[in-house]
């Protein structure tokens, strides 16, 4: 299948290029190239550098290429930057998407892959959290995403589009090729190896929460089984909007991922304890019972060990991030 991957220059939409390339699909990535993501276009996929507002070019480069199907990943991610700057966010997550659906729209591309989030969901639903779980962002970042789901509700029936939206979990991990490099980095996993790679301190915001060791816990998801999730989404045929959680099913505290990181990486790692931030939730878990039912999916590289050893692996090859 011919798949336009948006953000496919990204974290996870590079490994999903990967995926595709190794399935044999021929990925097309559409992308701002903006900081953090590949300076150079990875083997064997074409790349157009364009924003993602650019209707015009969004549905020329579908036409040229013959795309059949979308994956939509581009998107502001930091949370915390969303509350201070709501308006780009829902300019570009929200906006963004529509130029994606007017595109496709134009153009007779019926299939939509869309990267949805767990920050959809209300902080106060219970666990685990399964699509059915109340949802209120407690972010302007969750709640663009939750919009975009709600268009896609209402316009995936009406002109007969698959629309497919993943709430992903926390992504993490690497592939030997590609792995996280944030700017600036706000995700654990990256935070903790890079304190370990400069022997520089680690710090623990909650130690207070009512989790079994007082720190924050967290689903986190290989981006390989997360691209896995996406292979599995682009085989749905019936039309209409759907929604699935792609998550370990497994909580791991901050704690904990220190404590691996340090078996992983070999390196001693000082923590320093502060209060709880404002906004962050004590613990996210994912019920994946649907997406296991109804697409056969499963992670296979999402246990703690391999998450962070994949990482360092990676960071280790590539000193430099992206940069090189
Ligand atoms: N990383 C996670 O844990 C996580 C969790 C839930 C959902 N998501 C969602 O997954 C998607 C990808 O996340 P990621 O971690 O790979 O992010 P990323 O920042 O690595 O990738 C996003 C890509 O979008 C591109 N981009 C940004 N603004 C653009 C614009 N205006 N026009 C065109 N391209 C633009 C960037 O160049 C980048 O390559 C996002 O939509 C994010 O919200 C990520």
């Amino acid at each position: 299948m011919r798949v336009l991957v948006t953000g496919g220059a990204g974290y996870i939409g590079s490994v999903i290029v990967e995926e595709l390339l190794r399935e044999g699909h021929i990925p097309v990535i559409y992308d701002a190239l903006v900081k953090g993501s590949h300076a150079a276009p990875p083997t064997g996929a074409l790349v157009v550098r364009g924003d993602i507002r650019d209707t015009a070019l969004l549905s020329e480069t579908i036409t040229r290429h013959s795309v059949e199907a979308v994956i939509h990943m581009v998107g502001l991610i930091e949370v915390g930057l969303s509350a201070t700057n709501p308006a780009a966010f829902f300019e570009v997550n929200v906006g963004g998407s529509m130029s994606v659906i007017r595109a496709m729209l134009d153009t007779g591309v019926k299939r939509l892959v869309f990267s949805s989030s767990a920050a959809v969901y209300a902080p106060s639903a219970p666990l685990p959290l399964s699509e059915e779980s109340a949802t209120e962002p407690a972010s302007p970042y969750g709640e663009s995403k939750l919009m975009v789901e709600r268009i896609l509700h209402w316009v995936a029936p009406v002109h007969r589009l698959t629309c497919v939206s993943l709430r992903y979990f926390n992504a993490a991990g690497a592939t030997a090729r590609n792995g996280e490099a944030h700017e600036p980095e706000t995700h654990l996993m990256p935070l903790v190896l890079s304190a370990a790679e400069r022997g520089t301190p680690v710090t623990i915001y909650g130690t207070d929460y009512p989790t079994p060791d007082g720190t924050g816990v967290r689903d986190y998801i290989h981006v390989l089984d997360l691209a896995r999730a996406h292979i599995l989404a682009l085989g749905v045929k019936e039309p209409g909007a759907r929604i699935y959680n792609v998550g370990s099913e497994t909580g791991y505290s901050v704690r904990q991922v220190v404590e691996m990181a340090r078996e992983v990486t070999g390196r001693p790692l000082e923590v320093i304890e502060r209060p709880r931030r404002a906004g962050d939730q004590p613990a996210t878990v994912a019920s994946a019972a649907r997406i296991r039912r109804e697409l056969g999916w499963e992670p296979r590289s999402s246990d703690l060990r391999t998450l962070l050893a994949s990482a360092w692996d990676w960071r280790q090859a590539h000193p430099h991030g992206y940069g090189e």
